[in-house]
């Protein structure tokens, strides 16, 4: 080569370098979030195919706010106070960690109202640094009481509280938990059972709640005992038992010593459930499903999940070992029998697409390997946008190498369809929905709750990693602010 065309390869070698280091600092700048943003002004507005309307971006004048979206006020029919606290949590096993507690406990209590209720739930912060809130997962309650730091609310700081008062329209199993920091503050204890009784109900059915949970130190806890926990009942007497998972990760359910029917998903009964054995249920993050159990004669069942069991029967009976999980999973996709479901999915005002898949980039400055919505991730992700009474069907699809439990609030999802394949069982209605690497859901929700929505991975460190983004209702705004300087931070 000649020393000209020798000099010229370096030139443009150099040029090359100084394009790729211009286009990855011009990525590092665009990621920069500000201090403070609204949640109403982040993403691209995506309307779904559907009518679009003017005032998505900004939202911070005019419309309704969302503190303005609450049930009609009244006297409540119950009230429960709850004190968040940060302190050294001893599980009865011994183990010790830093965690959170709610009236000195973790779980905290379990609250238990009946449908039809108006509750007023006050949370006090007695020491929770950076604050902390309440939110009820699976409860489609008013957008103000939802409990969202930086969305919904501020994050209630030490020495401060905040009242959520809501009418309870809803029944079954439902849980709380902090949405300030959630990654930290659920995993760390922050999180409790909730339980509606169906109205007219006197006396509640036979029940036991099992609130899966594993503590810092790794052990899976059920209702904060490590390993196993009884439930007593009389040989015969058939049981609910409601499984709660608060973990990141799916949980596989099984039952020894007898057949189960899953009663309920998510808190909607399923319609004509069968008997099962030899199978498992998967229960995603976030996700509950209510078993039911028969004891047998003699000897007492046993609800099995990965390292810990719940015994129900009489007191000192055993029940068979849990033994390993079964292969076969429950799909609820074919279970149970069609009921109507007042959707017709062909009459949907907006379809919209949320894949999930993961890239290389910045995520607010940070370098990583990311989450991404429709390809793109901070900033760029779908705004999902709305109008109230639109029928809105959603494709959900997974090409990320990961499973993800995705979460949206407020409203509850009908599956319609997984891989193509329509739902011939019966009507699976899900607010947690565990999206494999590789799968695609169709599912169908009515817009009938206005709002700012998250719409995100419980996987909860797969939110702060860029999984989340939010449905917006048409005229809907939120004097809260995200940010670092906002003193919230939801994920
Ligand atoms: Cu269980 Cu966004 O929450
Ligand atoms: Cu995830």
């Amino acid at each position: 080569m000649s020393a000209r065309s020798t000099t010229w390869v370096r030139r443009a070698a150099a040029l090359v370098l100084v394009v790729a280091l211009v286009a990855v600092g011009v990525a590092w700048w665009r990621s920069q979030m500000p201090g403070t943003y609204s949640a109403a002004a982040m993403g691209r507005p995506d309307f779904g195919g559907g009518t679009r309307f003017g005032d998505h971006q900004g939202g911070h004048t005019g419309g309704t706010s969302v503190v303005d979206l609450v049930d009609p006020h009244r006297r409540p029919d119950a009230r429960v106070e709850l004190v968040a606290r940060a302190q050294q949590v001893t599980l009865p096993s011994g183990q010790t960690f830093d965690g959170y507690t709610l009236n000195g406990t973790t779980p905290g209590p379990t609250l238990r109202f009946t449908q039809g209720q108006y509750v007023e739930v006050v949370l006090r912060n007695e020491n929770v640094a950076g604050g902390t809130t309440l939110h009820w997962h699976g409860l489609d309650v008013p957008a103000a009481m939802d409990g969202v730091a930086g969305v919904t609310q501020d994050a209630v700081m030490p020495g401060g509280s905040f009242t959520y008062r809501f009418t309870v329209t809803q029944s079954g199993t439902f849980w709380y938990h902090s949405h300030q920091v959630s990654h930290r503050q659920v995993v760390g204890g922050l999180f409790g059972a909730l339980v509606i009784d169906p109205v007219g109900t006197t006396t509640p059915a036979p029940d036991a709640i099992a609130v899966t949970h594993n503590y810092a130190g790794g052990s899976r806890s059920i209702n904060g005992v490590v390993g196993d926990v009884s439930h007593t009942a009389s040989p015969g007497q058939v049981v609910r038992v409601r499984v709660v998972n608060t973990d990141n990760s799916p949980l596989g359910v099984w039952v020894v010593g007898a057949p189960f029917r899953v009663l309920a998903i998510d808190g909607t009964d399923l319609v004509g459930p069968t008997p099962l054995t030899g199978t498992k249920l998967l229960l995603t993050a976030g996700a509950r499903a209510d078993l039911e159990v028969r004891v047998p004669p003699s000897g007492a069942v046993r609800v099995a999940m990965p390292g810990a069991s719940m015994v129900v029967g009489p007191k000192g009976a055993t029940a068979p070992p849990a033994g390993a999980s079964p292969g076969p999973t429950l799909d609820l996709l074919g279970y149970g029998t069609p009921a109507a479901t007042g959707i017709d999915a062909t009459e949907a005002d907006r379809h919209f697409r949320y894949a999930i898949g993961r890239l290389p980039g910045f995520l607010r400055g940070r370098p990583g390997y990311w989450w991404t919505i429709n390809g793109r991730m901070g900033d760029d992700v779908p705004m999902f946008m709305v109008r109230k009474g639109d029928l809105v069907v959603m494709t959900i699809s997974n090409s990320s190498g990961q499973a993800h439990p995705m979460h949206l609030h407020g409203h509850h999802l009908l599956v319609l369809s997984r891989n193509g394949v329509t739902a011939t069982g019966s009507p699976w209605w899900v607010d947690s929905l565990h999206v494999e690497n590789g799968e695609r859901y169709e599912v169908a929700f009515r817009a009938d709750n206005p709002g700012v929505w998250m719409d995100h991975c419980h996987n909860l460190p797969h939110a702060r990693d860029g999984l989340m983004t939010h449905l917006m209702y048409e005229g809907v705004q939120t004097p809260f602010l995200l940010g670092k300087n906002s003193g919230n931070e939801p994920e």
